[in-house]
Order: C-alpha cells, then structure tokens, then sequence
C-alpha cells in the first residue's frame, strides 16, 4: 500500500540527501532538506510533516538531541533515525526516546519503502487512538457520573469525578488494584463475583472514601475491548441523596398509614360511642329512679348499684371514645403548662396513683420561662393521668417517672415517631425507667382498644388514644422513645405569645368582666335562661334570653346583640344551628357561642362550618362561660 506523505529529510550530507530524495520521488514521496538539527526544527514550525528521516550522526546538534526536541513539539510524528555502521548502537537507544525505527546506510530502496509506510501507518493509527482517547476524556469529564476503565480491579482509566466522589488525587490510583479501596467488604464480594462471572449492567453498593465514611453509591459496568483486552468500564453514581429521599418517602407513607389508619378507627370508635350512648341513657338513669322508690332494706338494692355503677363507668368509655372521635368540644384558653402539671400532681386522682404504687418516684423539672399555650386544661390534665398512669404501671417495684417542660423552636420539620411540623413549641415530656415497648407493639399503642395489660384490671387501651386524639385536637405531635431503659412520651403543642386571662380568681373575674355588651341567650330551659342571665349581668354583660329559636329572631329582628348563646337543642322550632343560620342572613358578621352536649356531634360539625368558633359544654361554670364570652367577643380564638 502507498502512502503519500511529505517528508522532512535531515542529513548534513548534501550529496547524500539529494539522492535520497531522489529515491523518494521514485516513490512517490514528496520531501524536503534540512542540513542541520536547527534547521529541520525551524521547518517544522513552518509547515506539518508527515514523516523525518534523521541523520544519527549531524555535527553540533546531534541526531538524538534533535530527536528529543522534535519529540517536545511533535510527538507523534514518526521520526526514522538513518545511520552508518558506526552509530546503530545511537540509532537503537533513539528509538528507546521515541524513534520509530532506523535505516542502516547505504540505504536499501525496497527496505526504505517498507519503513516509511509502517511507520506512517502506525502514526495514523496512534492519532487515531489519541483522538479517541481525547474524545472518550471529554465524554467522561463532562459526566455527572465517575467513570472509569479497570482490568480486573486495575485501574486504567479514571475521570476527575471518580476520584472527587472517593476523595483521592489521581495519582494515588491510576495503575493500582482498586476494589478492596473503594468498596465495603460485603460489596466487594459481590462486585468481585460480577467480574467473575461477566455480568454487566447496574447494581447498588456501598462506597469507601479514602477517609473510611461510607456511602450508597450504584455502578453500571460494560466491556470494551482495548490493545487485545476486555476491559471493564464502569460508571459510578453517587446515591446518598437519593436514598434519603426514597426513605423519607417511605417514613411519611408509613406515617400516612398511620394517621389515616388512627382515623379510621377513631370514627369506628365514634359511631359506636353514639349507638351506646342512646343505649346507656336508660341503664345509668333507671337505677336511679328504681333505687328512689325502693325500699332501704331491700335485697336488690346492692345489685342494682352494682349496674348503676357499671353504666356509669360504661358512659365514662363512651365519653373517652367520644373525644377519640371528635376531640373535645371544650373551650381552649391560653395557660402555662408548669401551672396544669403542678396541678395534676396535687390532685387526687393522682395521689390515688401514688398509694397504689408507693415504690415509685416522681421527679419534675419544669423550665421557669416556659411559654404558654392554647389548651383545654381538663384535656391536658387527661393526657398527664394518662401517660403517668402507664409510666406507674409500666415500672415493676421501684422506679423513676421524670416530667420536663422545655420550649422548642424547629426550625424544619423532623420525622420522630410522627412528622413534626416546624413551629414553636411547648415540649412535655413524661418518661419512666420501666420496661419499655417492645418494637411491634409500638406501632400500635395509640389505637383505641390496644393494650398489654390485663384486660379488666387496668386497661381498656383508651388512654393512649386519647392522648393521641387530644394533642393533635390541640395542634401538637408526638414521639415515643422505647428501650430496655424506659419509655419517654414526648408531647409537642404550639406555645403562644400570649398571656394567661385568669391565673388567679381575683384577676380572673377582672379579665373576665364585660363593658355592657348585649348578649341574647338562646334556651328552652327557662332555669338554664335564669342561671346564665345571672352569671352574665354579674360580670358585666346585658343579657336577654329567650327560650325558642323563633322568639329569639322575632327580638334579634329589633334589637341588634353583640353575641348570640344557643343552645344546640331546643325542643320545639328551630334548633340552635337553624336559629343561628337565620340570623347570620341578618347579620353575617354576628358572633357566637353553642351550648352543647355530648351527642349532637354532626350538628356541631355544620354549626362550626358557619363560623362559631367556642363551645361550652354543660353543665359550665361562670370560668368557662365568662372566658368563652370574653374570647368570643375579642375574635381571640378557636377551639
Ligand atoms: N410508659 C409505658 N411503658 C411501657 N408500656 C407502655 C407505656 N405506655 C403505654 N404502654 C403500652 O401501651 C399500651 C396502650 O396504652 P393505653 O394507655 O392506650 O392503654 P392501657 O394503659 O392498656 O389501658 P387504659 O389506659 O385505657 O387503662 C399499654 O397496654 C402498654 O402495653
Ligand atoms: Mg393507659
């Protein structure tokens, strides 16, 4: 095969040159004369050449030291030495600085022919794989990715991001056996059976970094065929980002499951608290007019305050199943939470506890700037029995239940045992040195009826429930930690820049007083109308009352009122939400209160839509009706 090449002869020997460029010319090769090292070099910067045929033996710059220079700016260029028979031993070690080859003189035309075609043959195919090399760099450098080429673990080739992700300098690597470097020992395993059997495409690992922290990382391997040798490529991701993603996504479908599963069966609770609640109404009332007109010696009268008493306890669940379902209907006040613990370890219920359990110790420590919250005091006092209660009972013997107050600011969300929004917060922590939770059960011991005690001595599986329902009627979260050493429940509800109304009864009746307002009270019970009218001209208030819902708009007509109080039931006309719906035709602005009781739920879910945002339960004290009316009126707050 010819090929056509223009060629940089270097010879000092003019005569020598001329005829072989005479030669090449035969051969169809185009070339040009240099007489010195200098000169060859200063053509070389002038026009490309294909091919040099360099004299060993030039005077002052010899044949290898020109060789040198023309390897610093042309490296690929084929150079072949030419020498005498005196100088093969120069020719040979040039070709150990680059040369391609070397002619002995006098030249042989066919050997000469022979040369300078391999030659230029091999320089196109060394551009070639230079070019390649450069184009497969540019590929991989401008990869997301680490890529590299490895012959069984020994690395040939890395792009910059291979090294970064690993964190070691090119150097320390390039021509090493990487794997036991790189990877953990169960991914090496792994990786090392892949090589074996030749499996390709994409698998997970774990990385090594050169400072011993260790990440998720997924590869991609194929083969390339390279200098007679299958060399495996391998593509390496980084995965940290999106394994926290794909966990978190799984946190937050487990704690969607959760929740909906937590309603489910708070609505399950709920429709049965309403069917037993008809029910219980004739067992928890009739004894008491059975043992009115019955005799003091009577034999069965015992037996009937054993049912009377069972009903009593039976309503007590159905009120528990009641606030699982629908959280409470009590209204919420801004209070300190150290004053609700202070008062709950003074109360009797709790020192009931404490007799039944002497060997346990009670410690608090309540943070004295500890802000305030909204809460339903009597709702929180609850979720305090409750999560004491378990601690008690949870310690066999001795032991220590611990309260701490703290506030909390988070700054984002925190996945615990339920997502925590970010918000401030009034953290309430309630933990014991008992025997902890076991793992499978701690998913389950906020659902209604779960329980490991005892079934009749101590747990129905309400309490936790209700805790449940209660803090996140309130806004709040909760987390649980469990081991070998104890329990800690952690109760988070947003704290409140605001002040407490009534911390103490002299204040309270200050705050609570009013400036004249009108109030129409709404009852068909004329006593009920008669106490409330009392309790509201006490502090302050007008008050009008009416028994029926028609009466109320036939005055509501004339008389304009700066707060409404319905009942919920009246028994005949229109019932409170009616009354009221009419009279937000009249005034849409008009605020508020319901007086309700336990079963008119559905009522108060389509009463709460229209705006009324406070709600009293009866039978109410004047502190309740008076923080209610004060509230109200201000367009405080929401309960
Ligand atoms: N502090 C704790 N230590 C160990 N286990 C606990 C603790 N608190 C709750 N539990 C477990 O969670 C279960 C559910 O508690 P929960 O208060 O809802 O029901 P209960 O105490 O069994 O019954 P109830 O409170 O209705 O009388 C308990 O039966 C108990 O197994
Ligand atoms: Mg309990």
């Amino acid at each position: 095969m010819d090929v056509s090449a223009h060629i940089l002869l270097v010879d000092d020997n003019l005569r020598f040159a001329e005829s072989l460029q005479q030669i090449l010319r035969i051969q169809n090769y185009p070339s040009t004369i240099a007489l010195s090292g200098e000169e060859a070099l200063e053509l070389l910067e002038q026009k490309p050449f294909d091919l040099v045929l360099l004299d060993v033996d030039l005077p002052e710059m010899s044949g290898v030291e020109t060789l040198d220079l023309i390897k610093i700016s042309c490296s690929l260029l084929p150079v072949i030495m030419i020498t005498g028979n005196t100088t093969v031993e120069t020719a040979v070690a040039a070709m150990k600085k680059g040369a391609y080859d070397y002619l002995k003189k006098p030249i042989v035309h066919e050997l000469l022919k022979a040369t300078i075609d391999s030659a230029i043959r091999h320089a196109k195919l060394k551009k070639e794989l230079n070019d390649s090399e450069k184009r497969f760099k540019t590929l991989t450098e401008a990869s997301w990715e680490g890529v590299i080429v490895h012959n069984k673990g020994l690395i040939v080739e890395g792009n910059q991001q291979f090294f970064d992700m690993f964190g070691y300098r090119k150097e320390e690597l390039i021509r090493t056996h990487i794997l036991e470097r790189i990877f953990n020992r169960d991914s090496l395993v792994q990786i090392q059976s892949r090589i074996e059997n030749g499996t390709t495409g994409s698998h997970e690992a774990i990385g090594v970094r050169k400072d011993r922290s260790e990440f998720p990382l997924e590869t991609r391997s194929s083969y390339i065929k390279f200098q007679g040798q299958n060399l495996r490529v391998c593509a390496i991701r980084d995965i940290t980002e999106r394994k926290k993603a794909e966990e978190e996504n799984l946190n937050l479908q487990m704690q969607l499951a959760k929740a909906s599963k937590m309603e489910a069966l708070g609505l399950m609770a709920g429709s049965v608290a309403h069917d037993l609640n008809n029910i219980l109404a004739g067992i928890v009332s009739y004894p008491e007019i059975l043992l009115m007109g019955m005799d003091k010696s009577d034999k069965h009268r015992e037996s009937i305050k054993i049912i009377q008493k069972a009903g009593k306890r039976a309503a007590s669940v159905v009120s528990d199943l009641i606030t699982i379902a629908r959280g409470t209907t009590t209204p919420k006040i801004v209070k300190n939470p150290n004053s609700i613990i202070a008062d709950h370890l003074s109360s009797i219920e709790h020192q009931d506890y404490i007799t039944k359990f002497p060997g346990v110790t009670i410690l608090s420590d309540l943070n004295s700037n500890l802000s305030n919250m909204y809460c339903s005091e009597m709702q929180i006092n609850k979720v305090l029995m409750n999560l004491t209660g378990n601690a008690m009972e949870a310690l066999v013997g001795d032991g220590l239940i611990a309260i701490t107050t703290e506030n909390v600011h988070l700054s984002e969300s925190v996945l615990a045992y339920e997502k925590i929004e970010a918000g401030d917060y009034i953290k309430i922590t309630v933990s014991d040195t008992g025997s902890g939770i076991p793992a499978e059960d701690l998913d389950h011991i906020f659902e209604p009826f779960y329980s490991k005690k005892v079934m009749g001595r101590s747990g129905t599986g309400l309490g936790l429930a209700i805790v449940w329902s209660t803090i996140h009627d309130h806004g709040g979260f909760i987390n649980v930690k469990s081991g070998q050493e104890g329990t800690s429940f952690e109760v988070f509800i947003p704290s409140t820049d605001e002040e407490e109304l009534c911390s103490s009864p002299a204040l309270s009746l200050n705050a609570l007083r009013g400036n004249g307002e009108a109030i129409l009270v709404v009852d068909d019970q004329e006593t009920q109308c008669l106490t409330t009218r009392n309790l509201l001209t006490n502090i302050g208030y007008q008050a009008f009352t009416v028994t029926s819902g028609e009466d109320a708009l036939k005055l509501y007509n004339k008389t304009p009122v700066d707060l409404v109080i319905l009942d919920m039931i009246l028994e005949q006309g229109m019932n409170g939400r009616e009354t009221y719906e009419q009279m937000l035709k009249i005034n849409p602005q008009q605020k508020a209160i319901v007086i309700s009781g336990f079963s008119e739920n559905e009522e108060l879910a389509k009463i709460q839509e229209l705006g009324v945002s406070h709600f009293i339960r009866k039978p109410y004290t004047l502190d309740q009706l008076g923080i209610a009316v004060k509230q109200s009126l201000l367009g405080a707050l929401k309960n």
